[in-house]
């Protein structure tokens, strides 16, 4: 067996000793049903001493393989316990508090829709509709978000849909939400009560009426009413000599890029050690969570608010990628893992992808004068994941370039998640976007984790305003502009200031570029973005205090991961950058976390349904006066000799189109 990696995904073999010893340090009586077993990242002070025997070859240091287990026992009891499976002991076992909710597990949600559906209240409420004859329900399992205080029981709301009669799997219910919406106490499987849904402007609900028959907005090609497909020809990326990367296990090399990607249950996987050109400058990179919250104001809509990472997980709602869908090119796959209540693991297969693409150019030249060009194009190198997260789906590439740049991409496509609006009702926090369907305001909100090691690990966050310099002596035409800097003392956030064109940078002050003569750094480029609306004394901001602003700054400590806290499910409040941006650490010159808001507000179009086109935000870290000059000149040249396009007219021309290069 190779040997594991400690930044390695857990092993099948790990997740079943953990499980084991879990479950045998209980009586059978206690039930013992896990929810999420994954690894614990390793302590980062034993790790650097790791990489830096693997980098200089010298015999490597132990390092023990700690999983967490997250599970219930007698039912209702929630326990987190730490498992060492290199020596094969529980280092602690921990009942948590009343009101501490762990993620929902992908089996217990299929679970829980059939018991929706086959409760006698539920069933009574169906009958109801007297839907025609082949329809039927079907429910979609939703968090329960927070609007308590008191509430401590871990509970899920259904949202309810009409499965049109037409005999096909994937007709698509969102498009014929119901007015009723039952609640459960989850595990113990209870029912709470029935909500109704409003259809009008206010929040008046009617008792369940017979259902009046409104046509389906359907996306399946089966059904989409779609006369004729366009006629689309193929466009194949084609690599007759292979990739330019190489993979060794969890290892990744790629034109000067050497990295590690490991599949992890609650991100999707995690970007380890990342090196340009010999150079340290990640020393790890992950999306750290998301919310979710939607803006209509009535209840019970204004619960909710959902965290895709801390409520379920990333990794565990993976997507089994497929070559020549999800990916084009020479692939090379990474599969994930879940587990089943009982502990077992299973395979997730290619639920990472990893591959080359291009994107246009990266720098190109004309000396008019001679009319010779010198032109590189941009390859990248992507890690891709894609999540389905009920009605959505969250495609997150982390796109590696050959000038030592990343960009971190979230494409947000899927079906949005709609409600039931009477005829002839508008209301203003919603679009309607088919008959009797609304789709309500909201907002996706992602916290991206950047742990930078810029050469090293003691670096420092700064941020340059340009500012206009004042009509003086020294600037006598009125036309000068300066970069002000601010460095970022203490953990805390960065305000926001487009109008300075304000530029976030991680940079280390104890390295100068020989060149600028200024410290090395990375910069984070990302537009000035809307962060959560809701009001400061609510719950949804309370449990997402990441969300309010768009940069963050915390000192390193080992397993500080997420940016709204270790759990988020019914939380009542942020327990993860609330916490740790406590104003009070010093982070300047320090082993530091940089944490990216990623905010959309998503106002739905009518083309957003019933299949919404992908909305792409990226973040951007390039460097900064880290190289010595552009580090992408060792590119070879573009020419059609190796890129083999051809003439629109004729296939046979294609060399003469191409890019006049002389070197
Ligand atoms: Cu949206």
């Amino acid at each position: 067996m190779a040997p594991v990696h400690p930044f390695d995904s857990a092993k099948d073999f790990e997740i079943r000793l953990a499980s084991k010893l879990v479950k045998d340090a209980y009586p059978a009586s206690a039930n013992v049903h896990f929810v999420q077993i994954d690894r614990l990242d390793p302590p980062k002070k034993d790790m650097i001493k790791y990489l830096e025997a693997e980098k200089h070859g010298f015999p490597l240091p132990n390092i023990s393989r700690v999983l967490y287990c997250y599970y219930y026992t007698n039912t209702l009891d929630f326990n987190k316990a730490l498992v060492n499976v290199s020596v094969g002991h529980i280092i602690t076992k921990t009942q948590l508090p009343k009101g501490i909710n762990g993620p929902l597990l992908p089996d217990d949600v299929m679970a829980l829709e059939e018991l929706c559906n086959s409760h006698p209240a539920v069933v009574a409420e169906i009958e109801k509709l007297k839907l025609p004859p082949g329809y039927s329900v079907r429910n979609d399992p939703w968090i329960y978000a927070t609007d308590d205080p008191n509430e401590t029981r871990p509970l899920v709301q259904f949202f309810m849909y009409v499965l049109a009669g037409n005999g096909h799997t994937e007709s698509n219910h969102y498009s014929l939400p119901l007015k009723f919406s039952p609640v459960f106490e989850n595990f113990s499987r209870k029912f709470v009560r029935m909500d109704f849904l409003p259809g009008g402007f206010d929040e008046t609900t009617t008792p369940t009426l017979p259902w009046q028959e409104v046509p389906a907005v359907e996306y399946h090609p089966d059904l989409n009413g779609e006369a004729q497909f366009r006629d689309v020809r193929p466009l194949l990326i084609s690599q007759p000599d292979g990739p330019s990367y190489t993979v060794e296990g969890s290892k990744v090399n790629w034109q000067g890029w050497q990295f590690r990607v490991a599949f992890t249950s609650r991100e999707g996987f995690a970007i380890y050690d990342a090196r340009f050109k010999g150079r340290q400058v990640f020393y790890r990179l992950s999306l750290s969570e998301m919310t979710v919250p939607y803006g209509d104001p009535r209840a019970p809509y204004h619960r909710k608010q959902a965290f895709d990472l801390g409520d379920c997980g990333f990794g565990v709602n993976g997507n089994h990628l497929n070559l020549g869908c999800d990916c084009l090119g020479v692939i090379h796959y990474l599969d994930g893992f879940g587990i089943s209540g009982a502990g077992e693991p299973f395979v997730i297969p290619n639920t990472v992808c990893m591959h080359e693409q291009d994107n246009g150019l990266l720098y190109k030249h004309v000396n008019y004068r001679t009319n010779n060009a010198v032109v590189a194009r941009k390859r990248e190198f992507v890690v891709q994941t894609i999540a389905t997260v009920a009605n959505y789906e969250y495609i997150i590439n982390f796109k590696f370039v050959t000038d030592g740049s990343i960009d971190i991409e979230t494409r947000a496509t899927g079906i949005l998640s709609t409600m039931p609006i009477d005829e002839n009702v508008k209301v203003p926090w919603g679009t309607i976007v088919g008959p009797n369907v609304m789709a309500a305001y909201h907002q996706h909100i992602l916290s991206f984790r950047i742990d930078p090691a810029i050469d090293g690990h003691k670096n420092t966050v700064v941020y340059d305003d340009t500012l206009k310099l004042p009509r003086d002596k020294l600037n006598p035409y009125g036309i000068g502009f300066v970069s002000d800097r601010t460095y970022v003392e203490k953990a805390g956030h960065v305000d926001q200031s487009p109008f300075t064109n304000r530029t976030c940078k991680i940079i280390n002050e104890n390295v100068i570029n020989p060149i600028s003569k200024t410290p090395v750094g990375y910069k984070i480029n990302m537009p000035a973005r809307q962060m959560i609306l809701a009001d400061d004394d609510s719950y949804n901001v309370k449990r997402a205090k990441f969300a309010t602003e768009q940069v963050w700054v915390t000192k390193y400590r080992d397993h500080e991961l997420f940016a709204a806290g270790e759990f988020t499910n019914q939380s009542k409040t942020d327990t993860g950058l609330a916490v740790w941006a406590n104003g009070v650490d010093a982070v300047r010159n320090e082993d530091i976390v940089v944490w990216a808001t990623v905010g959309f507000t998503h106002i739905p179009r009518v083309e957003d349904f019933p299949v919404m086109p992908v909305e792409t935000h990226s973040i951007q870290l390039a460097p900064f006066n880290f190289f010595d000059r552009n580090p992408a000149l060792d590119l070879p040249q573009a020419t059609n000799g190796f890129n083999k396009s051809t003439l629109y007219s004729s296939g046979a021309e294609g060399e003469k189109a191409c890019c006049k290069t002389k070197i």
